[in-house]
């Protein structure tokens, strides 16, 4: 990680991608589009998200540390970017300041190096008296809103979960070794890992390192996914000889799971047929096969054939106000409720048409906002007279930073048998 973070490739990279990312493009899309790979792309992904979650504070740290006057903004957003791998890295500082120097040249704007040079010499100078005075960086006023009238109580309890690091949560492929071998193969290479009781094939490392850095990785012994993205299959439980079908299924992390959890018949459906060829390649990796189609699951006559399904998981677009920890691009981006909702709500009724009488339906979202969970869920338990919520602990609210795990909501609904 260190290595990939002195080549310029990657700082040019980080300066367009840094500015593209505060101005509301997504960070995955930006990831991709800089063409990195391995421990290059990780690295860029590690300096990204961090300076992201940290821009706030970033931002108030350069004003104390420049003149007051106009700045010119690709100098400024270098010189955050820079701040951040000083605050963060574990590259000697010598060396972090001489590459941002250097990256004055990649702007083209080699006048800014003397600037550049004295506003992170400064820092280091002066870190710990202006580190002390870091505030906590600030969200959006239209999540603060969000947050402040839903979670009155906890709010800022959110807002720090946002703004910590996630660990590294794995899902062992149980297809292909158990959890428990898996952890000692950890451990032979000095990787300490913690079990979950929720969660029998979940392991939790303290920290991120690049994916193939882990024991197995090509082999498609493990995959990366959070504890609360982990419940999805674990609740919805296909039992052998089920059709199930997953609704909204790529870039395919609950689809794997379900798989490995011994789906016989799954259908994997996704609207996007680029995200579609993220899932096929997903599943290959980890050795799982399963039929996929790109179709518009909301339309219940266009997928598979015609078959009813015992069971469906959807996992709904939605504003992902519970990964903020993992994607802060996210608060960048004012989502559309409106018409979020509206679409999930247009899923929901869909795909009710296609589960069997008896079969059951699992609503999921990665948002902690309730006009998106809950609410949606009793509107739609309000005008489908032969839909009935099935209790489960596991599911409801679940917020940021819980149990370590990201923000996700969950309903479990049955379908009437037609007999009653
Ligand atoms: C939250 S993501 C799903 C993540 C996925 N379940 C996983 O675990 O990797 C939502 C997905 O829904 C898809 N989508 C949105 N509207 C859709 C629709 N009407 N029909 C099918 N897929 C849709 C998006 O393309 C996106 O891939």
């Amino acid at each position: 990680m260190s290595e990939a973070l002195q080549g310029s490739r990657l700082r040019r990279a980080a300066l367009v991608a840094y500015p593209a990312a505060l101005a509301g493009e997504r960070l995955d899309f930006l990831l991709d589009r800089s063409g990195l790979q391995g421990t290059e792309r990780a690295s860029l992904q590690w300096l990204l998200s961090g300076a992201l979650r940290e821009s706030g504070s970033l931002k108030s740290l350069l004003q104390s540390l420049l003149r007051p006057g106009k700045q010119d903004d690709q100098v400024l957003a270098l010189l955050q970017l820079a701040l951040y791998e000083l605050r963060h890295g574990q590259r000697p500082d010598f060396a972090i300041v001489n590459d941002w120097v250097s990256a004055s040249q990649l702007l083209g704007k080699t006048w800014a190096k003397g600037l550049i040079n004295a506003v992170l010499r400064r820092y280091l100078r002066e870190r710990a008296e202006l580190d002390a005075k870091d505030e906590q960086p600030e969200h959006p006023v239209w999540l603060l809103q969000h947050l402040q009238e839903t979670y009155p109580g906890n709010w800022s309890e959110i807002v720090a979960a946002n703004l910590r690091p996630a660990p590294l949560w794995l899902r062992v492929n149980r297809q292909k070794i158990s959890r428990d071998a898996y952890q000692q193969r950890l451990q032979d290479q000095g990787l300490a890992s913690q079990s979950c009781v929720e969660l029998p094939d979940a392991l939790i490392l303290p920290q991120s390192l690049p994916v193939r850095e882990l024991p197995g990785w090509e082999e498609g012994w493990v995959a990366v996914q959070d504890g609360a993205a982990q419940l999805a299959a674990e609740i919805l439980a296909p039992l052998p000889g089920e059709w199930v079908l997953d609704a909204c299924a790529a870039p395919g992390g609950k689809a794997a799971h379900l798989l490995a959890l011994g789906a016989e018949h799954l259908l994997a459906l996704d609207r996007s047929a680029p995200r579609l060829r993220r899932l096929e390649e997903a599943l290959q990796r980890q050795g799982l096969m399963t039929e996929s189609q790109v179709a518009d699951a909301a339309l219940p006559d266009t997928y598979g054939d015609g078959h009813p399904f015992d069971a469906i998981l959807l996992d709904a677009p939605c504003s992902a106000t519970g990964i903020i920890r993992r994607h802060p691009d996210i608060l960048y981006r004012e989502p559309d409720l409106v018409s979020l909702c509206a679409e999930q709500a247009r899923l929901l009724r869909g795909l009710w048409a296609r589960l069997r009488p008896g079969g059951r339906l699992l609503y999921c979202t990665c948002s902690i906002l309730p006009q998106e969970n809950e609410i949606q869920v009793q509107n739609f338990l309000a005008e489908q007279h032969d839909a009935e919520r099935v209790e489960d602990p596991r599911c409801g609210q679940r917020l940021p930073g819980h149990r370590d795990m990201d923000g996700f909501f969950y309903a479990l609904l049955r379908k009437a048998d037609a007999t009653l």
